[in-house]
């Protein structure tokens, strides 16, 4: 079988914890083959590290040597370097978020289209076993219609104090851009794609800058964070749909918390840990899953849904499109927190 030779570009965090040791799983499919970062020391050492043959400074000419490229650099050169990428007729898997703005996106889809190529986000929630548990029963029924989502993104005393996560330039926001959205996209996903058309938020920052904070990931200077810590929204859909949407890097809570749960005519159910919530003979019924298979490697289920779909053998699990409404949103939230009135869409 012919293996599709993969470049990763951008070589930090995310590249060395998540994606490459992903692909180094599925030897059977994928060859590692290049790796490029605007810093080459780093790139040289992920290079030596996993045994990549080829390190390049320029992506243009990494192109030149593959197949597939899986885009790890802080979110302001998503666009850019994804429709490059397209267009040199590279398939491109781009971390999460899908890019800055509404309109970067668009081009990505675009280029895609244009040049044929597979295009995907790293909504690696999507990928977790409780997900999948989740979307079959809301595609089976179990809830019947959904009415109220709740998600939950929160962490006590975390802004990350790494990298360029505080950097508004480079990043375009915070807790919402950074920790919502995967929520965000994981809802939108299971409620299958509802259409949006108000949104009210709100976007906090005031914690982190305040200097002398208490801060379990490190430190970070307060002088110079200009991103949201924490954001709440309200999403009104069509069909009466609505969800009550909360995230935070650094909320005063008594501890972290993901929550996902959705309200539906025939019953409920909470994502994390999965659980059904029904009313069946003339009692309350609540049910709980045990789920096989030992330890969710959802970065190699990403890694190899991607692969999969290059080589044409699956349909791709995050699609452009979809990746795309999530920014929409995120622009929304911001733009009425901005603005103190509700955003209609
Ligand atoms: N899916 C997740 O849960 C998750 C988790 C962490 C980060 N991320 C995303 O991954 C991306 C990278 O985050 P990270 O934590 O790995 O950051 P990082 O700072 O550890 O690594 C980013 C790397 O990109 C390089 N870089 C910067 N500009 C570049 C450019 N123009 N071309 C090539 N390389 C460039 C940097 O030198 C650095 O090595 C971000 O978009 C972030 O949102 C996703």
């Amino acid at each position: 079988m012919t293996l599709l030779k993969m470049g990763i570009i951008g070589a930090g965090g995310i590249a060395q914890d998540r994606h490459i040791p992903s692909y180094l799983k599925l030897k059977n499919k994928v060859e590692l083959t290049a790796v490029q970062d605007v810093n080459e020391a780093r790139a040289k050492e992920a290079a030596e590290k996993f045994h990549i043959p080829n390190v390049f400074s320029n992506y243009h000419d990494l192109f030149k040597e593959v197949d597939a490229v899986t885009i790890c650099t802080p979110n302001k050169f998503h666009a850019e370097i994804a429709v490059a990428a397209l267009e040199a007729g590279v398939h491109v898997l781009c971390e999460k978020p899908m890019a800055m703005t509404t309109t970067e996106c668009q081009a990505m889809i675009d280029a895609a289209n244009r040049y044929d190529s597979v295009l995907s986000i790293g909504y690696h929630f999507r990928h977790m076993h409780e997900s999948q548990v989740a979307k079959k029963a809301i595609i089976n029924n179990e809830i019947g219609d959904p009415l109220v989502t709740r998600v939950q993104a929160m962490r006590r005393r975390k802004v990350p104090g790494w990298g360029v996560f505080t950097n508004k330039e480079l990043q375009g926001g915070g807790s919402l851009i950074d920790f919502g959205c995967h929520l965000l996209d994981l809802a939108l996903w299971l409620l299958d794609d509802p259409k949006p058309v108000e949104v009210m938020g709100r976007a906090y920052d005031r914690l982190s800058k305040t200097p002398g904070q208490v801060n379990d990931w490190g430190e970070f200077d307060h002088e110079t964070f200009n991103v949201d810590d924490h954001v709440t929204a309200y999403i009104a859909f069509e069909n009466g749909l609505s969800m009550q949407f909360e995230c935070s890097w650094a909320a005063n809570i008594k501890e972290d918390n993901t929550t996902l749960s959705i309200s539906g005519v025939d019953g409920g159910l909470s994502v994390f840990p999965f659980e059904l919530y029904q009313a069946k003979y003339g009692e309350l019924w609540d049910s709980q899953v045990k789920l096989r298979g030992g330890a969710d490697d959802f970065g190699l289920k990403q890694a190899e849904n991607f692969v999969d779909s290059c080589m044409g053998a699956a349909d791709l699990v995050v699609e452009p499109e979809q990746a795309l409404k999530v920014t929409q949103l995120m622009e929304a939230i911001y733009a009425s927190s901005k603005t103190g009135t509700s955003i209609k869409l």
